[in-house]
C-alpha cells in the first residue's frame, strides 16, 4: 500500500517546507531537542521514522558508532540516502510496527514527529523499552495533544483571521483525518495521560518534558504559534545505569 509520504505530489509539497530545504536549523523544535541528545559518542542509535535522515546524520556526526534509520516510505529513505549519507548510518524501508526490535541493542532511540501517525502508542513504547540497553534513552517529539485533539487540526477563522484553535474531543483519543499541506492525512490523537503514563507503565523514568515554543527570534514572525502548543518533546530513560 502506498503511504502518504510515497505519494509523489505530497512528497513534492513536503520538499518545499523550510525544514526539508534547510534541515535541523529550520525546525522550530531543534533548539529544545538538541540538548536532549546527550553525548552520542560511541552510541548505537535507532531513528524511528527517520524521513530525510537529518537526526540519523546528526547522531553520526556527533560520534555515534552506528545508526539505523527506518521509515515506511521508500521515497523518504531514498532521499535520506541521497541527502544524509554517513559511514555509520544505515537506512531501511520498514514501518515502526513491522520492525523486529532486537532486545537490549540500542543506547538511544530517537523519533521526531512520527508517533502521532501511530495508533497503538503503548505497543511502540514496549518495543522501544525492550530494544534499549539498560540505561538507554528514548527521545521523541510528537504533535501536542492540544494540537491533535480537534478533528481538523485547523484554526476557526473569520474574515481571513485565525480566531480560535479548537481543542475539541480531547478525551476521545484515536483517528483524526486532518489536512496537512493540502492533503488528507490520518493521524492519531493521544491524550497527555496516554503519552506520559504510557511511558511510565512501560517501565520508563521520565527525564524531561518540553512543550515546544518557537525560538524567541521567530515569535514575532509567527504570532499564531504563540497561541497554542504544537509539539511535545519527551526524554525517557530505561533503568539500569
Ligand atoms: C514529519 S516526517 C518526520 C521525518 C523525520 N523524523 C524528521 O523529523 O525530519 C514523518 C515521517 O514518519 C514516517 N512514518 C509515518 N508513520 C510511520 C510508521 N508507522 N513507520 C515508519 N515510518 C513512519 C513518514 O514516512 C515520514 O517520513
Amino acid at each position: 500500500m502506498e503511504t502518504l509520504y510515497d505519494n509523489k505530489a505530497f512528497f513534492e509539497a513536503y520538499a518545499e517546507m523550510p525544514r526539508s530545504k534547510d534541515g535541523l536549523a529550520a525546525a522550530g523544535e531543534w533548539y529544545l531537542l538538541e540538548p536532549m541528545l546527550s553525548d552520542l559518542t560511541g552510541k548505537t542509535v535507532l531513528d524511528l521514522g527517520c524521513g530525510y535522515g537529518w537526526h540519523s546524520k546528526y547522531a553520526a556526526d556527533r560520534g555515534a558508532a552506528s545508526v539505523l534509520g527506518i521509515d515506511r516510505s521508500e521515497r523518504m529513505i531514498a532521499e535520506a540516502e541521497k541527502r544524509n549519507p554517513a559511514a555509520a548510518v544505515t537506512y531501511r524501508v520498514c514501518s515502526l510496527q513491522d520492525f523486529d526490535y532486537p532486545p537490549q541493542c540500542y543506547d538511544m532511540v530517537i523519533s521526531n514527529l512520527v508517533l502521532h501517525y501511530v495508533q497503538d502508542l503503548d505497543s511502540v513504547y514496549r518495543s522501544v523499552y525492550d530494544t534499549l540497553k539498560p540505561g538507554g534513552e528514548f527521545v521523541f517529539n510528537i504533535e501536542h495533544p492540544v494540537f491533535t485533539s480537534g478533528v481538523n487540526q485547523e484554526w476557526r477563522t473569520a474574515d481571513g483571521n485565525n480566531l480560535h484553535w479548537p481543542v475539541d474531543d480531547y478525551f476521545y483519543p484515536g483517528e483524526r483525518n486532518t489536512n496537512f499541506l493540502g492533503y488528507t492525512v490520518t493521524k492519531y490523537h493521544h491524550t497527555l495521560t496516554q503519552i506520559v503514563m504510557g511511558l511510565i507503565d512501560a517501565g520508563f523514568r521520565i527525564e524531561a518534558v518540553r512543550e515546544v515554543v518557537p525560538p524567541e527570534e521567530w515569535q514575532t514572525i509567527m504570532p499564531d504559534e504563540m497561541r497554542r502548543p504544537m509539539m511535545l518533546i519527551v526524554k525517557a530513560k530505561k533503568a539500569g545505569r
